[in-house]
């Protein structure tokens, strides 16, 4: 026991000898270690957290347990890139302390030092989190989880927590958690959208360390199978008007199982949401996107990141010695379909410092099958996949590898759904609800319907109709999936297809 302690702190010691900067080239290439999500060296992650841009550098924090491959006590880690693609990982930023455990929160650029923690002109970034008592919870106290302060004065590398937290006490909501803050510009405050049980609570600040209640929001909206958890509230331009764009995520309750991430837009005074519809809408139908919030300080971009796993089963999912990765930056906008606004999300340009050799095909018509192994000859399994297509029939694409194991993707005309089938992909027994087939509807009433797909070691991510529908699921293969078939049983005409191949990140260059 000791030897293997020591073992393991040598290995560790090893790992972080330049202070903590963990280049993903030095992974091992463990089968479903993510070649181009992040994915902790090491250990259980779940919730992105105060994901925030500055001088160049986007900064990642996440929900991490640095003692074990299961949810634990919670720590913020953190990350860093240049593109949001290729990361570092970097030294634990928060730890637990005398208040509590530290949850999923936001963090922000305090240009104006509203909040008085920078000194000598320094901007400091301010984190807002949630601490949870674990002490309390124990007394059954329903005052367990309060939101407070850490802020760096040195771009994210060293935080100080606040002397004066909690900031926010809790009123008596047991579940009270998940701030994330931006800046309202009109009234020059501060907006905090705040998770609190079955609704989102909105409070504001001139500081960020006195926040005043303005109102509740959702408990008789959208999908209520479980509690509400990690909002946000954004602005999306569209047609030339901003409308305000409310993420919340529900756990459990998703559409195919297990924990998703529903949307509401609507207008937002400073005070008040009102959503423009009644009707629930989900940011991704697959199982895995989950507490996916925005970057801070993109400017006119507004990029999201989730955590690509759900509370299902994430806990007992095959990979060692790390569990969990993000999803890819998806660029978040609004579409107008029959007069609902949507939200749509597409992978970041960014992405494309992976694209390695590419083929393309036009015009071409599937009947039966058409096999695309030898077009594509690719032993990594890594690729995007662009497809356009009259919706004329059913048609799926089937990822697949020596062993049998399929992955299928597909488009059913007569429910007008998509999906994605991973009950034959490999590994699926660990969880009874796994192994399942998940359905998203086409929202779009174009004729044209285009297919982007991004696969990764162990994940596929679906963009239907420039990412009006969105899937995003895990699965786990006995070997890469190297081979590639189209199928139509009643024929379809491919217009274009264009496979590339993606590098993994630690190959694409710094
Ligand atoms: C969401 C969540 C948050 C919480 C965090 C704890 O996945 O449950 O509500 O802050 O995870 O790790």
């Amino acid at each position: 026991m000791r030897k293997l302690l020591l073992h393991s702190c040598l290995l560790a010691l090893l790992a972080y000898s330049s202070y903590g900067q963990v280049n993903q080239t030095a992974l091992k290439p463990e089968l479903y270690r993510p070649q181009y999500h992040f994915s902790p060296k090491a250990h259980w992650m779940n919730d992105p957290n105060g994901m925030v841009y500055l001088k160049g550098t986007y900064h990642l924090f996440y929900q991490y347990y640095p003692d074990g491959t299961t949810w634990g006590p919670m720590h913020w880690g953190h990350a860093t890139s240049k593109d949001m693609v290729r990361w570092q990982e970097q030294p634990i930023a928060l730890y637990p302390d005398s208040l509590g455990l530290i949850f999923s929160g936001s963090a922000v650029v305090d240009v104006a030092n509203t909040s008085g923690f920078g000194k000598n002109g320094q901007t400091p970034i301010v984190a807002i989190f949630t601490h949870h008592n674990v002490k309390l919870e124990k007394e059954k106290s329903d005052k367990f989880q309060y939101q407070s302060l850490a802020y760096s004065l040195d771009e994210g590398k060293t935080w100080t927590k606040y002397a004066g937290n909690p900031v926010l006490p809790n009123p008596g909501i047991t579940d009270f958690r998940d701030p994330k803050v931006r800046w309202f510009e009109p009234q020059k405050k501060w907006v905090m959208t705040l998770a609190t049980k079955d609704r989102v609570t909105f409070y504001s600040s001139l500081d960020l360390k006195n926040w005043r209640k303005e109102s509740d929001f959702g408990q008789d909206m959208g999908a209520h199978g479980g509690v509400w958890e990690c909002p946000d509230l954004f602005p999306l331009e569209h047609n030339g008007k901003k409308a305000w764009v409310l993420l919340v995520s529900v756990n459990p309750g998703g559409p195919n199982g297990g924990s998703a991430t529903q949307y509401f837009v609507g207008d937002f005074d400073g005070k008040r949401f009102k959503p423009y519809s009644a009707k629930t809408k989900w940011m991704d139908y697959g199982a895995d996107n989950y507490a996916g919030v925005t970057f801070a300080n993109t400017g006119e971009r507004t990029i999201l990141m989730g955590w690509m796993s759900n509370w299902q089963y994430a806990g007992v999912v095959p990979t060692s010695p790390w569990r969990s990765a993000t999803t890819v930056p998806r660029t978040l906008g609004l579409s107008e379909v029959n007069k609902e606004l949507y939200l749509t999300s597409t992978p970041v340009n960014e992405l494309s410092v992976l694209n390695n050799a590419a083929a393309s095909v036009k015009n071409l018509a599937v009947k039966g099958q058409y096999d695309l192994t030898a077009k594509t000859k690719n032993d990594s399994g890594l690729f995007k996949l662009d497809l356009t297509t009259q919706n004329t029939n059913d048609f799926s694409i089937v990822l697949a590898n020596e062993q049998g194991n399929e992955l299928v993707i597909g488009y059913d005309k007569a429910e007008k759904s998509y999906y994605i089938d991973r009950s034959h992909s490999g590994k699926t027994d660990f969880e009874k609800g796994f192994g399942k087939r998940h359905t998203a509807p086409r929202l779009s009433t174009e004729t044209n319907l285009s297919l982007t797909l991004l696969v990764d070691a162990a994940s596929i991510e679906l963009f239907a109709d420039n990412g009006l529908t969105v899937m995003t699921d895990i699965f786990f293969p006995d070997k890469p999936m190297t081979r590639l078939f189209i199928k139509s049983a009643a024929g379809i005409t491919v217009t274009k297809l264009t496979y590339t191949k993606l590098t993994s990140a630690s190959q694409a260059g710094l």
